[in-house]
């Protein structure tokens, strides 16, 4: 049963000073809304609705504000703070937010970016148009696979969706002989094995070991191939516009693999929180979803051209900030700030929530390609595999916050907000800000963002969540706490 509007009232505590009683009560339910185009680039988990943090960093801080998120994951903090042209630093121990959070705010001269797609594409289109040549049922001509769907036990294809640049028609047909001819080479790349964790025990019990066995041979081909034609680029492609090109590769992989499947018409990349293969798989046309990806990337980076521009500014260590630059981005273990004590204005954070994700595994999905992975020691979670438990879990927040304590200006606020239906991760969460030093504030309870729950990304229009589903199965209603504000 979902609450009613008016039960969604703050609770605040007697003892908070007035100016923070007075915010804390006019935060009221915030309208939430689909991620904007610089969150769409590339999927990372369990993103949070930027109107939350843009409400919340401008309601608890003002223009200039330092602001720190210990747990940037990514990147909504970064980019709303930007955009309000605070200054913010954002640390993350996962390679893979970090590179995200990067891209989100770096500036990008989108000539050059479509110049090198169109380079790209005098070599990697013909090679497509080869390796996904099926015979067009309509004229006889060669047509290309946009998608095939395979039988996952006898890795089989069953039906081929096709375009026909001959005759123009395009549908489903039959596999025949001659369709999709396989790869006669294969560039050389470096085989990763798959971590043992609680998320990928469905792919190693099945033998699958090793990243690239996530692929078919054609996938994987194509991948590697896009890889290498990018880092080749010459003049006048620059490091940046490669570094654009590579991130528009790494979020192609969440379609490119074998976890790919239709739901209806719509196919699906990697959706859920766990590897697994559908007893239906798709294989999807590589070059033809990159270049879907790029456009992806190319609306992203003219929406934070825009509003952030060139006020980004990476800063190359602390002091950098308090001179001309606004940002920096850490790839850190929260538990170790590389901060001076009392120089941030606010702490604006959304932790991990128990086992409700396993970011550093999953990471290690799109990291492998790029010689990659994340740290899993380190991570602030619940994992059965590594032998994590609750308590692995509070004493690391615990940690963490007592960081946020020391780099907190006296006075300072930590927000977070916290969304779990476990109680003893709830319990952990709010014991672990008590026993770091601070002292409760005040929640403003949220409804629960159903949009958020599952977002199916429609591979032909674009990545906006067009369509959103609620599963059944997972009833949210039981939110406890969202927006808890705790202060120094
Ligand atoms: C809930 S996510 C943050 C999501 C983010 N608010 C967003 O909207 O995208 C939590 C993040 O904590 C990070 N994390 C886990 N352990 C950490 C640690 N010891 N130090 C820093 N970050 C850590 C994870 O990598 C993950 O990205
Ligand atoms: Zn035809």
């Amino acid at each position: 049963m979902l609450h009613e509007p008016q039960e969604y009232k703050p609770i605040i505590s007697a003892e908070a000073p007035e100016e923070l009683k007075e915010k804390i009560g006019k935060l009221g339910v915030i309208e939430t809304s689909v991620h904007t185009p610089p969150y769409t680039m590339h999927k990372f988990w369990a993103r949070r609705p930027w109107r939350v943090f843009r409400e919340l960093i401008t309601r608890f801080t003002k223009p200039g504000d330092i602001i720190l998120d210990p747990f940037a994951g990514g990147g909504v903090t970064l980019v709303e703070g930007l955009i309000a042209r605070r200054r913010v630093i954002a640390v993350d121990l996962n390679p893979l937010a970090v590179k995200i959070m990067k891209h989100e705010v770096k500036p990008l001269n989108m000539g050059l970016y479509k110049g090198a797609l169109k380079r790209l594409a005098e070599v990697i289109e013909p090679v497509a148009s080869e390796i996904y040549a099926v015979r067009c049922p309509h004229c006889g001509g060669k047509a290309m696979a946009i998608w095939t769907e395979y039988d996952s036990t006898s890795n089989k294809p069953i039906r081929i969706y096709y375009e026909c640049p001959i005759c123009g028609s395009k549908g489903i047909k039959k596999p025949e002989p001659g369709d999709l001819p396989e790869p006669q080479s294969m560039p050389q790349f470096r085989r990763v094995q798959i971590p043992i964790g609680d998320k990928t025990s469905d792919l190693l019990k099945r033998g699958i070991r090793f990243f690239d066995q996530l692929y078919t041979k054609r996938n994987l081909y194509m991948v590697l191939r896009l890889k290498e034609e990018i880092e080749r680029l010459g003049d006048p492609f620059d490091e940046d516009v490669k570094s654009f090109l590579l991130f528009t590769l790494s979020s192609t992989l969440k379609w490119a693999s074998k976890m790919s499947h239709l739901r209806g018409s719509i196919i699906e990349g990697w959706a859920i929180h766990a590897y697994w293969i559908y007893p239906k798989y798709l294989e999807i046309n590589v070059w033809k979803q990159f270049l879907n990806r790029a456009e992806a990337v190319l609306k992203g980076k003219s929406y934070t051209n825009r509003y952030i521009g060139y006020y980004a500014k990476e800063a190359r260590d602390f002091s950098d900030l308090l001179t001309e630059a606004t940002y920096m981005v850490i790839q850190a273990d929260a538990r170790k700030l590389p901060l001076p004590s009392e120089s941030v204005d606010a702490v604006i954070t959304d932790p991990p929530y128990g086992d409700n994700v396993n970011y550093a595994e999953l990471s290690d999905y799109f990291l492998w390609l790029f010689g990659e992975s994340a740290p899993k020691n380190e991570e602030i979670v619940i994992n059965r595999t590594r032998g994590f438990s609750i308590h692995h879990y509070q004493q690391g927040l615990e940690e963490v916050f007592r960081e946020c304590y020391r780099v907190l200006k006296p006075g300072g606020a930590l927000i977070s907000t916290f969304n779990s239906k476990d109680a003893s991760v709830v319990g952990a969460f709010v014991y672990s800000v008590r026993k770091a030093g601070f002292k409760f504030a005040g929640v403003s309870p949220q409804p629960y963002l159903r949009a958020y729950e599952t977002t199916f990304h429609a591979m032909q229009v674009d990545s906006m969540p067009l369509i959103t589903y609620s599963s059944s199965t997972r009833v949210r209603d039981t939110v406890i706490v969202q927006g808890v504000l705790l202060l120094s």
